[in-house]
């Protein structure tokens, strides 16, 4: 060949090459990419141009929601039903797709369902995401931002709650999160070209602008804001307020609200982190928070004040194992990621009141 010419040749390859590296740098694993926040953060990597393969069980989601997901975005998005502790099948997407990374929202969430059925819990939550970890590891997939939750905190004694602060839990939902991160710590001081992040999530709340997903929960909701929105679209009584005597601003207990499109966001941030990086970060914890604390009667106000009415309300005794305060410190993903939460406790009562509104019965409702 003339030299020329090689150089030509040289120069297609390595375009080639170039362009091939970029699609693989750009290829996501989504475990309960179908869920709540999975959902949101499928629409926020596809406006970010990554490309989404979802995997997920459905066990607490709906197909409803995948279909909504590909509408918004303007084209199918891959979805795999599978389970997380089905090692033969996850080792199936794996062989077919070159991921860059796994973001793993795949879990079972209810605090009281965990105290009920804590082998259920352990099991799905730890051992699932163990056997995920180990078909990583056989396909050489070593970048993982995991769902963790300031519930690793316990309670704590100072506030705002950094990445340092004491971890301790009290419940089994709990214990499989903090489990979770004793593992992830594990394997990357076993193994130095891991990059495992995970981020502690504090209150996500709020539903896409557009009202066509948001958080369904399956039976009489556990958490607060669709309780209040529920209780709004007239499905449910009266809001049943869990102590009115803590050391806060009004009794009530005071909590950091996050929008979940700001978190999804925070995970795009955490990719792009991720692609930056020349080495392995090994395990890095990171809270995602808005950083303000929002009373329980502070976020009844605001919801009424959005949906023009009344939130019937009364108070009871304290829920079991609840904690007077808890807000975060965002300062570490505000310097790492460059992300910082931007959306009001208005706009996080308006989307869910769009959401509950168009939804009254979740994804059930057409
Ligand atoms: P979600 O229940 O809406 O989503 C979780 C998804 O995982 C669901 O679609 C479910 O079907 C799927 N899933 C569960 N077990 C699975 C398995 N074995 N295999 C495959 N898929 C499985 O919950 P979410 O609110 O979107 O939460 C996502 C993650 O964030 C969870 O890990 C949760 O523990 C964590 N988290 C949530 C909150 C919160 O308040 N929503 C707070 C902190 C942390
Ligand atoms: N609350 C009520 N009435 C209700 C529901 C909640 O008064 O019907 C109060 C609680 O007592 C608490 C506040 O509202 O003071 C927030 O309660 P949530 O149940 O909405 O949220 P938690 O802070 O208890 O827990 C949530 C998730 C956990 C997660 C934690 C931190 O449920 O899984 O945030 O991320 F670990």
């Amino acid at each position: 060949m003339k030299a020329p010419l090689q150089w030509g040749v040289f120069f297609c390859l390595k375009i080639a090459l170039d362009i091939n590296m970029e699609n693989y740098k750009n290829k996501i694993l989504v475990t309960g990419g179908a869920g709540y926040i999975g959902s949101h953060t499928c629409i926020a990597l596809h406006e970010a141009g990554y490309e989404v393969v979802i995997y997920d069980n459905l066990s607490n989601s709906s197909f409803e929601a995948v279909n909504r997901v590909s509408s918004l975005i303007g084209q199918p998005i891959d979805f795999i039903e599978g389970d997380i502790r089905d090692a033969d099948s996850l080792r199936q997407v794996f062989a077919a797709h070159q991921f860059f990374g796994v973001i793993h929202f795949a879990g079972l969430k209810a605090v009281g369902e965990s105290v009920a059925k804590p082998l259920m819990y352990y099991d799905n939550n730890v051992s699932g995401t163990i056997t995920l970890l180990k078909i990583m590891a056989e396909y050489e997939v070593k970048k993982l931002v995991f769902s963790s939750s300031a519930t690793v905190y316990g309670d704590p004694e100072i506030l705002p709650i950094n990445e340092d602060s004491p971890r301790s839990c009290t419940n089994p939902y709990g214990q499989s999160k903090l489990t979770i991160e004793h593992v992830l710590e594990d394997l990357a001081l076993s193994d130095n070209s891991w990059s495992l992040i995970p981020l502690r999530y504090f209150n996500p709340v709020g539903a896409h602008p557009s009202g066509q997903i948001g958080e369904d929960p399956n039976d009489i909701p556990n958490n607060l804001m669709p309780y209040i929105s529920q209780v709004a679209v007239g499905k449910l009584d009266q809001l049943s307020i869990f102590g009115d005597d803590y050391a806060t601003v009004d009794g009530t207990g005071v909590r950091d609200f996050i929008h979940v499109t700001d978190l999804a966001q925070g995970h795009v941030a955490a990719l792009n982190y991720l692609k930056q990086q020349k080495q392995s970060l090994g395990f890095l914890p990171i809270n995602l928070g808005s950083g303000k604390g929002t009373s329980v009667l502070e976020l009844v106000r605001a919801f009424s004040a959005v949906a023009a009415q009344d939130i019937p309300f009364q108070f009871v005794g304290r829920r079991a194992g609840d904690i007077a305060s808890c807000y975060a410190s965002a300062d570490k993903a505000q310097e790492l990621l460059g992300w910082k939460a931007s959306l009001s406790i208005t706009d996080m009562c308006q989307d869910t009141w769009r959401w509950q509104s168009i939804n009254p019965n979740g994804y059930n409702s057409i």
